[in-house]
């Protein structure tokens, strides 16, 4: 074997063994850089007579030639090999099972508020919405709460340590009772100086807290807040209004209802709303289920009415309750774990 030929061979085998191709191009640079050998070869052709220069030229030019053919064929091998592995490392293997996207559910808590408003919406009231950071106004003042009175005690409120413009304290408001007033207010406003005045009939859903934490009580709860306030509104109506809600929300007439006298400052007389089922696993039993009363005049006066010519009632019932209730579950916090095993039951119920 002539040189020409052992170093075409010698190029091919480093090129062969070249396993990545910045390998490639530093063997490449081996025989076809500006000190590679093909080029050393070319730079000797200058000391050579004039007749051997035309043949030895002719003969490493095809040395080169035939390198550089190795060198593109040994670079597309290279590249198809990578292109291979890459392809193996994602490979997708299709007849696995599906990944499952997993169906959302509407939480039970939720589930609850929704049959609540459409059932009291049936009965024509309105729902409202409020805000769960209020003044102790709205919270305790103005639904005739005396100032020295427990329910504003630290134990059971969380007070935010601000105060409104007017030095009101915050709090997270203990009840939904607070909107009773707020709506109140508003349809006063709406209304004034009209010469009748439809009636106030609105619930108002929502969150409440309360510094109380156990098996039936949570620091955040929900409460529903109704009211009815009209020329004509009485106790007889809080009874009927009730009975049919409950009838409509458990889905059954097997229940009766109780008003036991009780005490509330912004009720006067007041009364807590007891159901007990006549048929199922918690027949016999008295629920105790919500507050309830005939509104007293000094929260009538505070809304902006008459109360010698504006009467009604409210009620303040606890959807967690009544959603235990209705779905049979006796630890409210499993409501709030949220632990998909708990909640799945109840998607798309
Ligand atoms: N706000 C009371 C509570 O959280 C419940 C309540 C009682 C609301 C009587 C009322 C009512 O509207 O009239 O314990």
């Amino acid at each position: 074997m002539n040189d020409l030929a052992s170093l075409v061979e010698s190029a091919r085998a480093d090129f062969a063994r070249a396993s990545a191709s910045a390998e490639l191009e530093d063997a490449k640079a081996r025989y076809l850089g500006k000190a590679g050998s093909v080029t050393e070869q070319l730079k000797a052709l200058g000391a050579l007579p004039v007749d051997e220069k035309k043949a030895r030229g002719a003969e490493i030019n095809a040395a080169k030639q035939a390198i550089e053919a190795a060198l593109v064929e040994r670079r597309a091998d290279l590249a198809n090999r990578q292109l291979e592995a890459q392809l193996a490392a994602q490979s997708l293997d299709v007849t696995l099972p599906g990944r499952n996207r997993g169906t959302g559910g509407v939480h039970p808590i939720s589930q609850a508020l929704e049959r609540i408003e459409a059932i009291f919406a049936s009965m024509g009231f309105e729902v409202a919405d409020g805000p769960e950071i209020e003044t102790d106004w709205y919270s305790f003042t103005a639904l005739n709460n005396p100032e020295n009175h427990p329910a504003r005690s630290m134990q059971d409120t969380f007070y935010v340590d601000l105060e409104d413009d007017e030095g009101h304290w915050l709090n997270l408001r203990p009840h939904t009772s607070p909107m009773q007033i707020r709506y109140a207010q508003a349809h006063a406003r709406r209304h004034a100086g009209a010469a009748t005045m439809p009636d106030v009939r609105v619930i108002a859903p929502g969150r409440t807290y309360r510094v109380d934490s156990d098996a039936t009580h949570s620091p955040m709860f929900h409460q529903v807040e109704g009211l009815w306030l009209g020329e004509n509104v009485s106790f007889r109506d809080l009874k009927a209004v009730y009975l049919d809600f409950m009838r409509a929300f458990f889905e059954t007439d097997q229940l009766k209802l109780r008003f036991r006298p009780s005490y509330f400052p912004f009720t006067e007389p007041s009364a807590e709303i007891d159901l007990m089922f006549e048929t199922g696993p918690l027949a016999g039993r008295w629920l105790e289920i919500s507050g309830s009363g005939q509104v007293h005049p000094q929260v009538v006066r505070n809304m902006g009415f008459d109360p010698e010519r504006v009467i009604g009632f409210a009620f303040g019932s606890g959807i967690d309750r009544l959603a235990m209730l209705r779905y049979g579950i006796d630890d409210l916090r499993l409501f709030f774990d949220g632990d998909l095993r708990f909640l799945s039951q109840f998607a798309g119920t």
